[in-house]
């Protein structure tokens, strides 16, 4: 197999991320297991898909991929924090993620929630640390609240736990998914543009096109929990039809589902073809997206 320039562009970017958070939670101190479970969970796999929506929007608004480095590795700590309180038995209650047990089965339930607690902190320390204008900090640290928060990620968690085993309809759904997932990969390409100095006008595209892709990102996570297998997706499917959790999935079907992501993925290309100069990356990454099977 061919591997093509967008691939390898992808994979060096998430290298770049992944390295930077490999140095990361590493002092000697007494609580040495809060570190562990830390690092654990942050550097199990995972597909980096904020930290790399983040660098190219950068890139795509003519900044170096590194400037948006401290951002791409804050919004991967605040995620995988969503990841090990999400996978919680008072939450989702899953045993597997990122192909290895999960955090509080490793570690017991308190030390992950307690990991959980210092990577959505550390987050915003990191975010803090780039090397960019005070103004710029401020705005994407503002950008990360608001997604990450009541309105946002964890409004969108609210209801989705909320909604289990509840009749919603279709708008209902959709607004679970906006907050839960949609938020934080609009973040990410927000805080792309601005450590790329971009736009309002690029601001707005940035905010369109992730707008479109986050929501067919959930899409394609509830199509693969009906349709995956473990060891491809690296965390348990059927969970949410075991939780009686409302997805597009139950409540439209699977081809509904389909094709709403070939919908939000070709207007997700179309918010940055004219906005930006080069938006080939977006546009590949946007299709590698509505296509991946984990
Ligand atoms: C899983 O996110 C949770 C959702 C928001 C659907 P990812 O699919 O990005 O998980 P990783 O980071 O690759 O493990
Ligand atoms: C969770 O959605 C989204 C988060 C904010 C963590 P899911 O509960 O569907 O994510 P998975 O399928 O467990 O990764
Ligand atoms: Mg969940
Ligand atoms: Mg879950
Ligand atoms: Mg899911």
């Amino acid at each position: 197999m061919t591997v093509t320039d967008f691939e390898k562009r992808y994979e060096e970017l998430k290298s770049l991320a992944e390295n930077t958070l490999s140095f990361r939670f590493t002092e000697s101190v007494p609580q040495k297991t809060l570190l562990e479970s830390m690092r654990y969970s942050l550097l199990a796999g995972g597909k980096r898909v904020r930290p790399v929506i983040a660098m190219s929007f950068c890139e795509a608004c003519g900044g170096r991929a590194e400037d948006a480095l401290s951002f791409a590795c804050g919004l991967e700590m605040l995620h995988t924090y969503s990841l090990i309180h999400d996978d919680l038995p008072c939450m989702d209650d899953d045993t597997l993620r990122r192909g290895k047990p999960t955090n509080h089965v490793v570690f017991g339930e308190w030390t992950a929630v307690l990991a959980g607690d210092s990577l959505l902190t550390a987050a915003f320390g990191e975010v803090l640390s780039a090397g960019l204008p005070d103004k710029a900090l401020v705005s994407a640290g503002r950008e990360l609240s608001e997604a990450a928060g009541y309105l946002g990620m964890c409004g969108g968690q609210f209801l989705d736990m909320d909604g289990e085993n509840k009749t919603l309809s279709r708008e209902d759904v959709e607004a679970i998914h906006v907050r839960k997932t949609a938020a934080l990969i609009r973040a990410a390409a927000r805080m792309g543009v601005i450590a790329g100095s971009g736009s309002d006008a690029q601001l707005d595209a940035a905010s369109a096109y992730a707008d479109a892709v986050g929501l067919a990102f959930q899409l394609r996570d509830d199509l693969l929990d009906i349709s995956s297998t473990p060891e491809a997706l690296g965390k348990s499917v059927g969970a949410d039809a075991k939780n009686g959790k409302n997805t597009f999935v139950s409540l439209l079907g699977a081809e509904e589902c389909r094709r709403r992501i070939a919908l939000e993925t070709e207007k997700a290309k179309r918010a940055v073809k004219d906005t930006f100069s080069d938006p080939g990356f977006l546009c590949e990454l946007a299709d590698m997206l509505a296509g991946r099977e984990k």
